[in-house]
């Protein structure tokens, strides 16, 4: 499948800009912007208008808090994950509300009202990191989470840093460039 570094067609300034670090710089994030960042989910769309995203936060200076987020990550992630000043577990809502029913577009939902915040992020200057490598069980434990909910991907936020600070494999990846495929090869204007 072919892919290419480029932009090929016009897009947002904040989609342009958008890129996940690993590098961050130890600037805490004041917390009215923390306040906007889950402001921006709160106006992500969902099915039913269910809204079935919780998030668990936690500052670096919150070590109690952020110890139980922090200790479940694969030590890949824990090797930058430590820098960053803002550490976020999503999670999700599995039953509707209302009905009780089993909600089969959580996650989906999840997704778009991460990616809400992840663009509200760059409008501050500063870039998340998403991720999946972790352990659910121990998050589970940690956290106490009822099994009434799916827990999603964790999401590291702060202003972005020095890449020389990271170890030199990830250093390597911070600034390569990043590749998509062409459009051509997921978009069709004809069937399968
Ligand atoms: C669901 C999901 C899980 C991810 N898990 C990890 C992870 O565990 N560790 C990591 O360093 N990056 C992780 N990433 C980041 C991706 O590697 C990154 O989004 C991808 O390489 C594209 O780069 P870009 O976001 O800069 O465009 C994850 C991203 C998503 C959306």
């Amino acid at each position: 499948m072919e892919k290419s570094s480029s932009i090929e067609h016009p897009v947002l300034d904040l989609i342009k800009k958008r890129r996940s670090v690993r590098a961050f710089s130890s600037e805490p994030i004041e917390a009215d912007k923390i306040n906007s960042l889950f402001e921006a989910t709160r106006w992500a769309p969902s099915s039913s208008n269910e809204q079935p995203w919780v998030y668990i936060y936690a500052t670096r200076n919150q070590s109690e808090l952020w110890d139980k987020l922090f200790e479940p990550l694969n030590d890949s992630n824990k090797v930058w994950v430590k820098d960053a000043p803002l550490l976020i577990l999503s999670l999700a809502r599995k039953t509707f509300s209302v009905y009780g029913s089993m909600n089969e577009h959580a996650m989906y939902d999840l997704g778009g009202a991460n990616s809400f915040l992840s663009l509200q992020a760059v409008e501050f200057g500063m870039q998340v990191r998403q991720m999946a490598g972790f352990n659910s069980g121990k998050v589970v434990q940690n956290l106490n989470i009822p099994d009434t909910y799916e827990v999603g991907v964790y999401i590291a936020v702060g202003y972005p840093g020095d890449p020389s600070n990271l170890p030199d494999k990830l250093k390597q990846r911070e600034i390569a460039p990043r590749e998509r495929f062409l459009q051509q090869e997921f978009v069709m204007n004809r069937t399968f």
